[in-house]
């Protein structure tokens, strides 16, 4: 007996979706929804991919060239609810004719609120004092040599990274009266004149600054590009804030680093493995702040994801180009 034909598109989703976007969704589409908060097994998305029009899915979904190669003739888009991809393999979906988008923009000031965020509690030890008050430790009223942190207000930063997020992060600094040296493999000579941000090579950076943050995405040129020997490179009172992806540094060479004393503390919202294990020792040392992958987590920027999200999966199977299109090169293979 033969199927009866479609008559809606249908689109997996791999987590839950804000109310408003999910609706917007089921609006036009027939959609399924993940229900569970740990990700699907990669099983379960190599045969949703072979019936489904559209996939929505979060960094933590390994979309890897297996699960792309079983998706059937109807998968257009892969629409990914975060800037980062690099847990899609993005070639492989160019070279099935598949969309792969993401949500950049929405979530730019929200991350570089949370890297300086993350940046003020690591330098000022927020998160051990309030450990401190909390436990009971507090005895003496006020201690002069209490709690001593770094200055952050007319210091050196350094950033790794000047797209969108890196940018946003600099006004912030700027705003700290800070001195702020960035490298990228691109000039930004418009943020240069508009804060005086210098750009430098990332030697002369490490060297420099008295807070690194790294704002690059996970590539094969910056897999571990914070290792041992960069480490050795910064100054024994600074502070590293990695709210990229945690493969971006080497966690063994930081762990030396921050036990030994050649760099001053660490704030890391990412890991190398998420979640990491409450065993990693980075975890035991005071002079580390550790949040879990949280950076773009407002109410209203995780609401905006979602919606950009979605729109870009109306916009594809509609037949529209998606607005957040990352594999431009496709546009040729589906002869657009
Ligand atoms: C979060 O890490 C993102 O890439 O949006």
């Amino acid at each position: 007996m033969r199927s009866p034909p479609r008559t809606r598109k249908k689109v997996f989703v791999t987590t839950r979706l804000p109310e408003e976007a999910l609706n917007l969704l089921k609006s036009k589409f027939e959609v399924e929804v993940w229900p569970e908060e740990t990700p699907p097994p990669k099983s379960l998305l190599i045969e949703k991919v072979k019936e489904i029009d559209g996939l929505c899915c979060l960094l933590t979904d390994k979309i890897d060239k297996e699960v792309i190669e079983a998706a059937g003739e109807n998968l257009k888009v892969i629409s990914q609810v975060a800037v980062g991809y690099d847990n899609i393999d993005v070639e492989a979906a160019t070279r099935k004719g598949i969309y792969v988008t993401n949500t950049p923009g929405v979530l730019t000031d929200t991350t570089a609120d949370f890297a300086f965020a993350l940046l003020m509690a690591t330098a000022r030890r927020i998160p051990e004092a309030d450990r401190y008050v909390r436990g009971g430790k507090w005895k003496i009223p006020w201690g002069l040599m209490m709690f001593l942190g770094q200055d952050v207000w007319g210091k050196t930063i350094g950033i790794i990274g000047l797209g969108r997020i890196g940018s946003a992060v600099a006004r912030r600094a700027k705003g700290m009266n800070m001195r702020v040296l960035y490298y990228d493999i691109r000039r930004n000579e418009k943020l240069e004149r508009e804060i005086g941000a210098e750009y430098v090579d990332l030697e002369t950076l490490l060297r420099e600054s008295d807070f690194v943050t790294i704002h690059v995405p996970l590539l094969p040129s910056t897999y571990h590009l914070i290792n041992e020997e960069r480490l050795r490179l910064m100054k024994p009172n600074a502070v590293l804030i990695n709210t990229s992806r945690g493969p971006v540094v080497d966690e063994k060479a930081l762990y030396k680093a921050l036990k030994e004393g050649w760099i001053w503390a660490a704030g890391l919202d990412v890991w190398t493995e998420e979640p990491t294990d409450p065993k990693n020792p980075l975890l035991k040392l005071d002079n580390v702040v550790a949040t879990p992958h949280i950076a773009s987590a407002s109410i209203e920027t995780r609401t905006k994801m979602a919606l950009l999200a979605v729109e870009n999966i109306i916009a594809a199977l509609e037949g529209r180009v998606p607005p957040n299109l990352v594999n431009k090169e496709v546009l040729e293979k589906r002869g657009g």
